[in-house]
């Protein structure tokens, strides 16, 4: 490390010990640590022929960032810094007095001065030839002051992160480059969907960096949030998108990989939902395939809300109940009844019926998976013959397929649950979810091959296992035979 960036690191430590932690989290106080500014800033192009970079750092702490960018530019740089807070303009000026050119720091709040800027036709033609950020992070209101401000530009947005970004790219001339480390949780949901649908419209996505692990951007901090490091070209056309992952700040691990942008946003999807595939892996080149509705099927959350129903719960199955399906249930592989605090059994009667559903052959995923699995997706089939009864309770924590409310053919479910357990499926569902939940509406976009090769999928499992061990669809054997057999179905792809 070079004394100047020593520098910038002690003053960065002095400036969070400094800090209340109210004061901090309620201002998004967290700053960047060097090698992850080097980082970003390396994604930087240095302008040609001697051109000097007009720079914006929207709440610059103590200038870490821009600190970085002046470093790679050798002086071929003016930044304006915008940092509200009092506390941390004298690091400012320290920092960037390290360094040559014209830089400004405003001590005022950012949002609301873009938000002027661009409705009195002072950003009019762009302002910035470039933008490097790590924004405040914060829920905001329907009624708050800078949510307000952001509709000036056309914006209905819940994070002071997305209004951050949307401002910078407002003042920007075309072309300029944007790289801003935020929060994962803009990819997908319905909450960021115009976040998504205006960024699209106003940048092209050039390089997405993920952290394997999530709590590594912001080791020193604390952060539990996961980040992604994002490089835009305001108003550029959409080509393929640079993917990388590291396993933490140090990015000793580098991996890089370019893709298709229809790996990245599917064609033709509503909700947008922005895929970060991991280098290296099958999901680069996304699944194969249709949604699940279009091949006839779908997904629900089991029906059984437990606390509504509580009078018709027991213990053990009995005269008059049928069985109740709950998480524990399957838990590694399928086992019911279970001796488990959670009931087995609910009793069948007008005020249960309409949530049960008739016994048949299903394809069961547990909605939330601990941190510990290795595995997001983790399918099992229920078998027709696997539960006594005519119907079927299954409790809300988990995902049910099934064919208009009722149970799928026996091959195609086999096919379905060895699909969605295959390496393929893991990987890709990992490039939109950065959480531990697989919801129905995940389920429901995958792709999947169609009926006739699940099928087909299905009974070669099924030959597998009658010449070896039978499977639940979960036994490391069962596992080497479908994803064999996936790639027979679907060999372009998996
Ligand atoms: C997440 S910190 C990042 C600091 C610095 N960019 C870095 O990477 O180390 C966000 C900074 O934005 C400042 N900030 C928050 N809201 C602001 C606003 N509305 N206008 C200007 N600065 C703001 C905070 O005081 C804080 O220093």
């Amino acid at each position: 490390m070079d004394s100047t960036t020593a520098d910038i690191e002690s003053r960065r430590r002095a400036a969070t010990q400094s800090l209340d932690a109210n004061h901090r989290s309620q201002f998004g106080q967290y700053f960047t640590p060097a090698p992850v500014a080097q980082f970003m800033a390396s994604l930087i192009k240095r302008p040609r022929g001697g051109k000097h970079l007009s720079i914006l750092d929207p709440g610059a702490g103590i200038g870490s960032l821009s600190a970085a960018l002046l470093s790679r530019l050798k002086g071929r740089g003016d930044v304006t810094a915008y940092e509200f807070d009092h506390a941390f303009q004298s690091g400012l000026k320290e920092t960037l007095s390290a360094h040559p050119g014209k830089h400004v720091i405003l001590q005022r709040d950012f949002i609301e001065e873009a938000v002027l800027d661009v409705a009195t036709g002072k950003a009019e033609g762009g302002r910035f030839d470039a933008v490097i950020l790590n924004p405040p992070y914060k829920k905001i209101n329907t009624d708050s002051k800078h949510r307000l401000l952001l509709r000036k530009l056309g914006l209905e947005t819940s994070n002071l992160y997305t209004c951050f970004l949307a401002c910078s790219i407002a003042l920007c001339k075309p072309g300029a480059q944007v790289v801003a480390i935020i929060p994962r949780s803009w990819m997908n949901g319905l909450y960021f969907l115009p976040f998504r649908h205006w960024l699209l419209r106003h940048a092209a996505v050039t390089h997405i960096h993920l952290f394997d692990s999530r709590d590594r951007a912001f080791k020193d901090d604390g952060v539990l949030q996961e980040n992604v490091i994002v490089r835009l070209v305001v108003g550029g056309s959409q080509d393929s998108v640079e993917v990388s992952s590291s396993r933490d700040q140090t990015f000793a691990d580098l991996k890089r990989q370019a893709v298709p942008f229809s790996a990245v946003v599917t064609p033709g999807d509503e909700q947008m939902f922005v895929h970060v595939p991991s280098p290296g892996t099958a999901s680069t080149e996304g699944l194969p395939g249709r949604p699940l509705r279009e091949i006839g099927l779908d997904v629900c959350t089991g029906p059984v809300v437990d606390f509504r129903l509580r009078d018709y719960l027991r213990p053990e199955p009995c005269d008059g109940s049928v069985p109740l399906l709950y998480s524990t249930h399957f838990n590694g592989h399928f086992e019911w009844p279970r001796p488990s605090r959670k009931p087995n059994a609910i009793m069948v009667n007008e005020n249960t019926r309409g949530w049960l559903m008739p016994a048949g052959c299903y394809v069961v995923l547990r909605r939330f998976t601990s941190k510990e699995e290795t595995r997001r997706v983790v399918a099992y089939l229920l078998n027709d013959n696997a539960l006594p009864g005519s119907l079927v309770g299954f409790e809300n924590h988990l995902n049910v397929i099934h064919q208009d409310r009722h149970g799928l053919d026996p091959k195609v479910a086999r096919g379905i649950a060895a699909y969605l357990n295959s390496q393929a499926v893991d990987d890709y569902f990992r490039t939109f979810s950065g959480h531990t939940q697989v919801n129905a509406t995940d389920l429901r976009r995958l792709r999947y091959p169609t009926i006739a090769e699940l099928r087909k999928l299905g009974d070669q499992l099924e030959e597998e296992g009658r010449r070896g061990t039978p499977d639940s669809g979960r036994s490391r054997n069962a596992k080497g035979a479908a994803e064999r057999a996936i790639r027979s179905v679907s060999p372009r792809n998996l």
